[in-house]
């Protein structure tokens, strides 16, 4: 086959023809075990795509996943960072991310430089980063953090502690309110989690009065005030599973639903909508990208691989470790 690689890495990603002839989902069972590879797939994937996956989680159990996997090749469902944060942790083992495409607005709204200069004006800060960052941020970082232990590290730290914490600005606020702690905030924010409508959400409340709101702390704090539970995206699905309720309107991203709905098939989980009308859920364009198709193909072809720098590598690699090891301290 004449394959044009060079026009691969532009694209960011495999789109060679498929055999029609072949069933792709047993494929990827033949390829996966032939080489020792292992497919990780964030909640905000597709149902089909978090449905072939070996491990389906969080953004922090994505990464103790990746840091403990003996699989030679990581097939990472989900975004750019996600697969950067898997290759520091496991720099020997092959990490693809099926479409490079595949970035985080929130990780973009934090660029280097900028923040290079923004901690520089702190010197006596502890700089806490959300693992939605590149990994050159996480290199400036002293302790990375997720939606899930965020609110724990922070109180992990001595009272007076002074803290950078970035880039999400929503999710710093909200620790900031709820622990009291001497915080200053980095401007970021996820796309997908400020699109939520609050007044179209009430209209629903109104008409459905049973249905608790819950939402993940990255959304803006209207939305929190509203909010029945408030939680990670793991969180949130924990909470649906143990609640009494039988209807939720969910203001997190809206693959989540497919494991709620799993989880309490007789439950009601309404997507909260977003300001723009014109769509009736808030889906993540770039979780989105993530294909059935495109991960056959890149288990096939062993490509687009994600590396990281060596030098910012060994830099990155002590705020995760720090992340992990605080996380299972604190048993989460
Ligand atoms: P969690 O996976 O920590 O819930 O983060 C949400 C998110 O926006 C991931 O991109
Ligand atoms: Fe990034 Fe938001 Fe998409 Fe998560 S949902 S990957 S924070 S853009």
């Amino acid at each position: 086959m004449n394959v044009n690689w060079e026009e691969i890495n532009k694209k960011g990603f495999v789109d060679l023809e498929i055999d029609p002839e072949i069933d792709i989902l047993s494929e990827i069972n033949r390829l996966r075990k032939e080489k020792n590879a292992v497919i990780l797939a964030h909640y905000y994937q597709e149902a089909e795509v978090q449905d072939i996956a070996d491990f389906v989680g969080d953004s922090l159990a994505l990464s103790q996943q990746a840091e403990k996997t003996d699989a030679d090749i990581i097939i990472f469902a989900g975004v750019h960072f996600m697969a950067e944060t898997a290759k520091i942790l496991s720099p020997e083992k092959k990490v693809i991310l099926p479409d490079l495409n595949a970035g985080c607005s929130l990780a973009d709204s934090c660029p280097p430089k900028e923040f290079k200069k923004f901690i520089e004006k702190y010197p006596d800060h502890t700089v806490i980063s959300y693992v939605n960052t590149s990994a050159e941020i996480k290199s400036m970082t002293d302790i990375v953090c997720t939606s899930s232990n965020a609110m724990q590290i922070v109180q992990s730290l001595p009272k007076d502690e002074k803290i950078i914490f970035a880039p999400d600005r929503n999710l710093g606020n909200y620790i900031k309110s709820i622990t009291g702690k001497d915080m200053v905030i980095w401007q970021g924010a996820c796309h997908v989690h400020e699109e939520f409508s609050l007044e179209r959400i009430l209209e629903i409340k109104k008409n459905e009065p049973e249905a608790k709101i819950i939402a993940h702390p990255e959304c803006e704090k209207p939305i929190l005030i509203v909010s029945e539970h408030i939680g990670s995206t793991q969180s949130l699905l924990n909470f649906t599973r143990t609640d009494n309720a039988e209807k939720y309107i969910v203001a997190t991203e809206s693959g989540i639903i497919h494991q709620m709905q799993k989880s309490s098939p007789s439950k009601t989980f309404i997507p909260a909508p977003p300001k723009d009308s014109t769509c009736a859920c808030n889906d993540c364009n770039f979780m989105k990208l993530i294909t059935i198709k495109k991960i056959y193909n890149c288990l096939k072809y062993e490509l687009p691989e994600v590396n990281v720098d060596k030098g910012i590598r060994e830099k990155a690699v002590h705020s995760i470790k720090r992340m992990l090891a605080i996380s299972e301290e604190l048993g989460i």
